[in-house]
């Protein structure tokens, strides 16, 4: 059988060894059992993707034929985990250069009034509809954005706007479920159970991917398989507590920073999902990997040399891929001037694969410990499997740490200071 994932360890001479497992096996025996316990805050993500989603899928079918045939645009709303993993996934599994029947297009994740100036003027000539996700329906960023995109939407489309906005928010409790109610938006719910990081596999990203044309049956397959083969509780049968063992003795150890590399630039802004994901679960109380990330080839060419040579605070983990689609080979040429010939024949897949081994090398050389995790395939299932391995090994990693993989405190307390800060302005101004 095929691994989805295989996780090697390359070691330097620092390196973290298997060795400890059965030390480590009763605690993480006690945090799996913990987070599979019925009802624990945060960890409704832990049942079966497809399951879960069965009854919406059905919704979402009719949902995409309409958008697909009355629109051009789609508008995602919404800030971290709201849409972090959606971008993620789109870009992942989009071809580069496409030129897409439906154009999405994401706002509400900062605060530029230069990008909502061309935003608006770039929706004009076009033909909408807008998705607002906030799990909380509280956050800034989004509702300003939406309350201005409101205001356009009714202006271009007059009485019958509403049927263009779609809300996916909190299913019990949220200001943006009370707007939908009064202006009859239609509205998704957002499991209470699911945080906004872990929200990948519900209708938060699900309805822009399949709009987008992304083959979300096939994500959630890679990630209901995950979900089955990865609620092992023994180590050696479950590879995202290998990987959460791993950064946890590599932390250890000193390594405080963990860079996550990969050699496709498709991969970018998965990256950031992964960057997100980690950063918010771990981050606390003073613990936690700092995650960070690095294109190549692209990035040896920049913080490579840090990499390899600088302070050595960090470790690596590379995402690499065994099948890829699309390649090219390199042509001959007689005059042999770059003096390239010796490549001609071989491919551009080949020459990036070689560059992995040398970069491997030269980090074990230089001392920085490197994970690898080796995917099967870049394609809708395996990045579904993989985003779910990422979950699992995320809450084991930070429980391994001692802290809630579910909370963001630190997060609350910048709402509140922004909303603080924008009150007093408010009272000096009026004074
Ligand atoms: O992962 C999280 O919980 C956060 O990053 C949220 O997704 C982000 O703050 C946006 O929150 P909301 O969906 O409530 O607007």
């Amino acid at each position: 059988m095929i691994n989805p994932i295989n996780l090697k360890n390359h070691r330097s001479v620092t390196g973290a060894t298997d060795a400890n497992w059965p030390v480590y096996q009763p605690l993480v025996t006690a945090i799996h059992d913990k987070l599979h316990e019925h009802n624990v805050p945060g960890t409704g993500w832990l049942q079966d993707p497809l399951e879960q989603n069965s009854s919406v899928l059905f919704e979402l079918n009719w949902l995409v034929e309409e958008i697909q045939a009355q629109a051009d645009t789609l508008i995602v709303i919404g800030v971290g985990g709201s849409y972090n993993g959606t971008k993620a996934v789109q870009q992942a599994l989009t071809p580069y250069f496409k030129e897409s029947d439906i154009e999405i297009i994401y706002a509400g994740h900062n605060l530029s009034g230069a990008y909502m100036e061309q935003l608006l003027q770039h929706l004009q000539h076009k033909n909408p509809y807008v998705y607002v996700v906030s799990k909380s329906g509280t956050t800034l960023e989004t509702c300003l954005t939406f309350r201005l995109l409101t205001q356009f939407m009714k202006t271009k489309f007059g009485q019958n706007y509403s049927d263009r906005i779609l809300v996916a928010t909190d299913e019990t409790s949220s200001p943006l479920r009370e707007i939908a109610k009064l202006n009859h938006y239609r509205c998704f719910p957002i499991p209470t159970t699911i945080g906004g990081r872990y929200s990948l596999f519900t209708v938060v990203s699900l309805l822009p991917l399949a709009v987008a044309g992304i083959d979300i049956i096939e994500v959630l397959k890679g990630a209901s398989t995950a979900a089955k083969q990865l609620s092992k509780r023994e180590i050696h049968h479950n590879i995202a507590y290998q990987y959460a063992i791993l950064r946890h003795e590599y932390y250890k150890k000193g390594y405080h920073v963990e860079l996550l590399a990969s050699f496709e630039p498709c991969l970018t802004t998965l990256h950031e999902w992964w960057k997100q994901l980690f950063g918010e679960s771990e981050g606390k109380q003073q613990k936690g990997l700092f995650p960070t990330s690095a294109n190549y080839s692209t990035d040896l060419h920049s913080i490579g040399q840090f990499i390899q040579q600088g302070n050595p605070i960090l470790f690596e983990t590379i995402l690499s891929f065994g099948q890829m689609e699309g390649d090219v080979v390199i042509p001959h040429d007689q005059n042999n001037i770059d003096q390239l010939n010796d490549l001609a024949n071989r491919s551009f897949n080949e020459i990036n694969c070689h560059t992995k081994e040398g970069v491997i090398r030269a980090h074990l050389d230089a001392g920085v410990p490197v994970i690898e995790l080796e995917v099967h395939k870049l394609d809708a299932y395996h990045v579904g499997y993989l985003c779910y391995f990422f979950m699992k090994a995320c809450a084991m990693s930070a429980c391994l740490l001692g802290v809630n993989p579910f909370d963001q405190p630190g997060v609350e307390h910048y709402k509140r200071k922004t909303l603080e800060s924008l009150t007093n302005s408010v009272v000096h101004s009026m004074k």
